[in-house]
């Protein structure tokens, strides 16, 4: 079996997307450009990987964060031809088959590649490249072919004539190539054109005249081989990459109210018979259980969320753990470090970070919870505050199982109630509580029989 190996192209600066940020750093829902196009080929279990790296490349290789794959430096960026060249020390002693593609090319499909790995070798060509016929072919290098039909050559845009520019065929920049014929070529392409670039596709002549046999494999579907050059490009490619990534969700047994205004990043993981309502992102490392209900307006990133958990209307939650059976919101935000056991309820404007909250526990108006334990079946009233923050320094809550907050209270960190605490309402708490025990401020009540008469009369007097 021949040796497979990958070379990725992600020098390049990406001048049209006028950004600071390198193009193949770019996120593409959710995820950096290049990483696309990387996860896909290594679907195909590459025995080797280059990345070809000049334009931010310490921000790419740290973006990428592994170091499962050799680095290629490219100083200057002088072609993609060089770039595929810079990429030579790490194939030195290989001799499989090599497949080149882009980093700015994400939607590229793991059956698209197989299949012409699969061609490239029953064929026995030198090099296979990918075609696609485009409406609006404008920016790509259009695919010249001669007339046994056969390619000739690829030729730039900027190089092109304007009959040359009519073709709509053109060259997707993906290839398979023997190595030995690759890197051979490249040492003899030049850089004599518009551009003064050293070009990849100058291979096809280089091997034409050699002899070899090239061939191309056309994608049915263009939409998978679209290069982002530009943020129109970007906005572009995340709406078509959106709809398959719902489209497989929903034919993977989830409801998904309004596809249109349902955004899931590329790793999410979402359980069957969940239904998603209207306007929510699920992002980053988010896993969602199975029979869940997401109402809407909601923003979860790197979240895990366990079977049968209901997230009412507008929830932001971020870096939690949910277990299940749980009820959120409406209007509830969670934030890092949050674990929820099963059944807890948090209920509407209750903000909870570093929260661990056991079991059954409610917490279903108005409060803060930050840096707390919880127990469970314990009952959190509304307005109930952790201050956690002296302008100094955080400090910990500990509350008991089964405990009672009463509304209106704030408990001064640190701080530890028991289990069976009552604590009053309306209380401020300074001291640990023992487990059993009620908790209140005594403080004087007063009435003023007739007081609100009689001050409005004075009131009155004084406007006249
Ligand atoms: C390239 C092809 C074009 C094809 C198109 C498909 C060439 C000369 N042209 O054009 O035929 O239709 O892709 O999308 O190959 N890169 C480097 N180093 C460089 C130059 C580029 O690493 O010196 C990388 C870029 O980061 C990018 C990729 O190579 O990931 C393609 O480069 P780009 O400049 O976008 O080429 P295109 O003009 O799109
Ligand atoms: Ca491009």
């Amino acid at each position: 079996m021949q040796e497979l190996g990958v070379i990725l192209l992600a020098a390049g600066q990406g001048t049209r997307m006028k950004s600071a940020l390198p193009k193949v750093l770019h996120p593409l829902a959710g995820r950096p450009l290049f990483l696309h196009a990387l996860a896909t080929a290594q679907r195909l279990a590459p025995s080797r990987v280059a990345i070809v790296i000049g334009h931010g490349a310490e921000s790419v290789r740290q973006t990428y964060g592994a170091d499962d794959v050799a680095w290629a430096i490219q100083e200057t960026q002088l072609g993609t031809g060089h770039a595929v060249l810079c990429a030579k020390a790490p194939f030195a002693d290989f001799s499989g088959d090599l497949l080149i593609l882009s980093g700015d090319v994400p939607l590229i499909r793991e059956e698209t590649l197989r299949a012409m790995v699969e061609r490239h070798r029953r064929r026995k060509t030198a090099l296979t490249l990918l075609t696609a016929s485009l409406e609006r072919p404008a920016g790509y290098g259009r695919v010249i072919r001669g007339a046994a039909g056969r390619v000739t050559g690829i030729v730039e845009e900027k190089d092109a004539s304007d009959a040359q520019r009519q073709i709509r065929e053109v060259n997707a920049g993906v290839y398979v190539a023997s190595s030995a014929f690759l890197f051979a070529a490249l040492s003899t392409v030049k850089n004599d054109n518009q551009q003064g670039e050293y070009y990849l596709p100058d291979i096809v002549a280089v091997g034409l005249a050699q002899g070899k046999l090239i061939e191309s494999v056309q994608v049915a579907d263009a939409r998978e081989m679209l290069g982002v050059n530009t943020r129109e490009d970007l906005a572009f490619m995340e709406k078509n990459l959106r709809e398959r990534i719902n489209r497989k969700w929903m034919l993977a047994g989830v409801t998904l109210k309004d596809p249109d205004t349902t955004y899931i990043d590329d790793s999410v993981t979402i359980g069957k018979d969940t239904v998603i309502g209207p306007n929510t992102q699920l992002r980053g490392k988010t896993i969602i259980g199975e029979r869940c209900r997401i109402d809407g307006t909601a923003l979860l990133t790197d979240v895990e969320i366990e079977d049968d958990v209901e997230l009412k209307f507008s929830v932001v939650l971020t870096g939690s753990r949910i277990g299940a059976g749980a009820i959120i919101g409406p209007f509830a935000q969670l934030r890092p470090g949050t674990e929820l056991g099963r059944k807890v309820h948090i209920g509407n404007f209750v903000e909870a970070k570093a929260a661990h909250i056991g079991d059954g526990t409610k917490a279903n108006h108005l409060a803060y919870l930050g840096d707390v334990t919880i127990g469970r079946d314990s009952n959190i009233g509304a307005g109930t505050i952790t201050c956690n923050y002296d302008g100094f320094q955080k400090y910990k809550t500990t509350i008991g199982d089964r405990v009672q907050v009463g509304s209106d209270t704030t408990l001064i960190a640190p701080i530890a109630l028991g289990d069976d605490v009552y604590v009053a309402t309306a209380s401020t708490v300074r001291q640990d509580v023992p487990a059993g025990a009620l908790v209140f401020n005594p403080r004087e009540e007063k009435i003023r029989e007739g007081w609100t008469e009689q001050k409005r009369k004075q009131m009155k007097g004084k406007s006249k």
